[in-house]
C-alpha cells in the first residue's frame, strides 16, 4: 500500500515539475511565473482542484513518441475566488512551449464544459506557441472544438482571458470570443503571423512588441481591455473582477457589504459642472464619487477616452457605468467610442448588470476620417445595444446631451428606467451657436443680430426643462444627491422584468 502512495506521490511531482528545472529557471528569468504559481494566486488559497495532470500527448510523428510530458502543456481545474467557483485553464510555456496538442485540447474543452454546465465563470492564463506543430491537422481540430464552446458559452457564463507571454497563431482566437481579454505589459504578445512573416508576406519589420504588445492592444486595436505591470498584478486585479461579475446569465448579481452609505450626499458636485460651457471637467471624479468606496475597475481604460466603462457597485451590487468623458475630444461620440460602449453595454445586459449612464456628450465627430471609417455603423453599435438592453438602465445628464447622442445614451426613448438631469444639462438638436447659424443663416452678416438668436436659442433649450416638461426625463435633481438618487432607483429596479420579441438572435450592425 506505502509503494502505491509513493508511486502517486512521485507521479504528481513529475506533473508538477512541468518542463524541468532548466525551463521553469527560463521562465521565472523572463520575469514570469510557472501556470502552476500562477492558478495559486489567482485562486483562494489551497482551493485549486487540478483535473488531467497525468495526461499525455499521443503523437508519434517526429519522434514524439519518446518526449512525453504529464500535463501536455496546459493546467486545468477548479478553485474558488473570494469563495465562488471559477474553472481555469493555465498554458505552461515550459512543457512544448505550452503548444496545443489533441490531447491538450481535450483538457481544456473539459474544463469549458464543466463551467457552462455548472454555471461559474472561467478563466484562461495564455503563455503559448500556438499549434503544436508536431501533431498537424489534430491539433488544428482541438482549436476548433475549443472555439466551438467559446461560442456557446458566451453570453451565458463569464469568459475571461489573460495573455501572460506569447499567444499566437490558433491560440488568439480563443480569447478573442471571450467577454475580456487583459495582458501583462512587456511578457506578452499577441498577434496572428509572428514578425518573422510579417516581414515575408509585408516586407514590414516590426518587433513582436510593436506588433502585438499590451501597448499596442490597449491602445489602438482595442483587442485587449486592459494591461498590467507583471503577473502578480494581472492575477490579483482577476480576483478583483471576479468580484464583480455574476456567475451566469441566470445567477443573481453578487452583493459585498459596503459601508458607504448609499444616502451620502456629496455637495462638492453641486460645483463640479464649470461655468463656461466650453470647459472640460473630469468625469472619473463623478463615478469615483457617485460609487461605493470609490472602486471602479476601468475596462479598455487607454482606447477610446472620450467614453468610460467599468464596473463599480453601488449599495454593495455590481453596476456598469457608461460616461462620456468631457476631458477627451469633448466627450464626443466616435467610432471607436460607438463600439468600445456598445460591447460594454452588451456584456452587462448579457448578465443582468444594470447600467448607470453619465452624459455629457456634443454629438458625434463630424469629418471624414470618421465617416470613411464607418461612423454610422460603429455610432449604431451603440444605440443598437441600448435599445436591445434590458436590464435596469439610469441615466444621468450632466451637462450636454445634443442630437443623435442624446438620443443613443440611453434616453428615455430607448426606454431608460429612470432618467435623471442636472440643472446644468442643456439638452437639444445641437449647440445654440450651430443651430441659430442655421436657422437665421440670412442674419449671418450682421454679428449682433446673430448673438441676439444664439442667446435666444440658449435660453430656450439649454437647460433640462423643456425635455422635463415633455416627460423625457423624471426628474431634474441636484448634483449632490445623485448618488442617493440612483441608489434608491436601482433598489426600485431590482425586480424589473421586460423581454423582447423572441428571435434567434438579433442582427446587430457588426
Ligand atoms: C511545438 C513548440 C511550439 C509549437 C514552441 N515550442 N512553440 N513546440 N509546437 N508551436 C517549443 C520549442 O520547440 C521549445 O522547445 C519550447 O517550446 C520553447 O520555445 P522557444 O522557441 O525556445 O521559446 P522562445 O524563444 O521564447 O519563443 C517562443 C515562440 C516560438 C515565439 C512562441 O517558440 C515560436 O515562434 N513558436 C512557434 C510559433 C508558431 O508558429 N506556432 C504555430 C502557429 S500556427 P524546447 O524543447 O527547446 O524547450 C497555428 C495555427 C492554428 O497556431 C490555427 C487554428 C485555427
Amino acid at each position: 500500500m506505502q509503494d502505491i502512495l509513493e508511486k502517486l506521490g512521485e507521479r504528481r511531482a513529475a506533473a508538477r515539475a512541468g518542463g524541468g528545472e532548466k525551463r521553469v529557471a527560463a521562465q521565472h528569468g523572463k520575469g514570469k511565473l510557472t501556470a502552476r504559481e500562477r492558478i495559486e494566486l489567482l485562486l483562494d488559497e489551497g482551493s485549486f482542484e487540478e483535473f488531467d495532470m497525468f495526461v499525455e500527448h499521443r503523437c508519434t510523428d517526429f519522434g514524439m513518441e519518446t518526449q512525453k510530458l504529464p500535463g501536455d502543456g496546459v493546467v486545468t481545474g477548479w478553485g474558488t475566488v473570494n469563495g465562488r467557483v471559477v474553472y481555469v485553464f493555465a498554458k505552461d510555456f515550459t512543457v512544448f512551449g505550452g503548444s496545443l496538442s489533441e490531447a491538450h485540447a481535450r483538457k481544456i474543452t473539459k474544463i469549458q464544459d464543466m463551467a457552462l454546465q455548472n454555471r461559474a465563470p472561467i478563466i484562461g492564463l495564455f503563455d503559448a506557441g500556438g499549434a503544436r506543430i508536431q501533431e498537424g491537422v489534430n491539433a488544428l481540430g482541438g482549436y476548433g472544438e475549443v472555439f466551438q464552446r467559446n461560442v456557446l458559452a458566451s453570453g451565458v457564463i463569464p469568459q475571461i482571458s489573460v495573455i501572460m507571454g506569447p499567444c499566437a497563431g490558433g491560440d488568439v482566437y480563443s480569447p478573442a470570443m471571450t467577454d475580456f481579454i487583459f495582458m501583462v505589459r512587456d511578457t506578452s504578445y499577441m498577434f496572428v503571423t509572428g514578425p518573422d512573416v510579417v516581414k515575408t508576406v509585408t516586407n514590414e519589420t516590426v518587433t513582436a512588441e510593436e506588433l502585438g504588445g499590451a501597448s499596442v492592444h490597449t491602445t489602438k486595436s482595442s483587442i485587449a481591455d486592459k494591461g498590467f505591470e507583471n503577473d502578480v498584478e494581472a492575477l490579483l486585479q482577476m480576483r478583483r473582477l471576479i468580484d464583480f461579475l455574476p456567475a451566469s446569465n441566470t445567477d443573481t448579481l453578487p452583493e459585498l457589504p459596503s459601508f458607504d452609505d448609499p444616502g451620502r450626499l456629496d455637495h462638492s458636485l453641486d460645483t463640479l459642472i464649470p461655468a463656461n460651457p466650453n470647459q472640460p471637467y473630469d468625469m472619473k471624479e463623478l463615478i469615483l464619487k457617485l460609487v461605493d468606496e470609490g472602486d471602479f475597475f476601468e475596462i479598455q481604460e487607454a482606447h477610446a477616452r472620450n467614453i468610460i466603462t467599468g464596473f463599480a457597485r453601488i449599495n454593495g451590487r455590481t453596476v456598469g457605468v457608461v460616461a462620456n468623458q468631457p476631458m477627451v475630444l469633448a466627450g464626443v461620440l466616435d467610432s471607436d467610442a460607438g463600439r468600445k460602449g456598445g460591447r460594454f453595454v452588451r456584456f452587462c445586459d448579457c448578465f443582468n448588470i444594470p447600467i448607470v449612464t453619465l452624459v455629457d456628450v456634443p454629438g458625434f465627430l463630424p469629418g471624414t476620417a470618421q465617416e470613411y471609417g464607418g461612423l454610422i455603423k460603429h455610432g449604431a453599435k451603440l444605440l443598437f445595444a441600448y435599445a436591445e438592453a434590458t436590464v435596469p438602465k439610469i441615466t444621468v445628464i450632466t451637462r450636454k446631451a445634443y442630437g443623435g447622442a442624446y438620443v443613443v445614451m440611453a434616453s428615455k426613448h430607448l426606454r431608460g428606467d429612470v432618467n435623471y438631469a442636472w440643472p446644468t444639462a442643456e439638452i437639444a438638436v445641437m449647440g445654440s451657436k450651430g443651430a441659430a447659424e442655421i436657422i437665421y443663416r440670412a442674419e449671418l452678416a450682421d454679428p449682433e443680430k446673430i448673438q441676439a438668436r444664439i442667446k435666444d436659442y440658449e435660453a430656450r433649450f439649454a437647460n433640462p426643462f423643456v425635455a422635463a416638461e415633455r416627460g423625457f426625463l423624471d426628474e431634474v435633481i441636484m448634483p449632490s444627491t445623485t448618488r442617493k438618487r440612483i441608489a434608491r432607483a436601482l433598489n426600485m429596479l431590482r425586480n424589473k422584468e421586460l423581454q423582447n420579441p423572441w428571435k434567434k438572435h438579433d442582427n446587430i450592425p457588426l
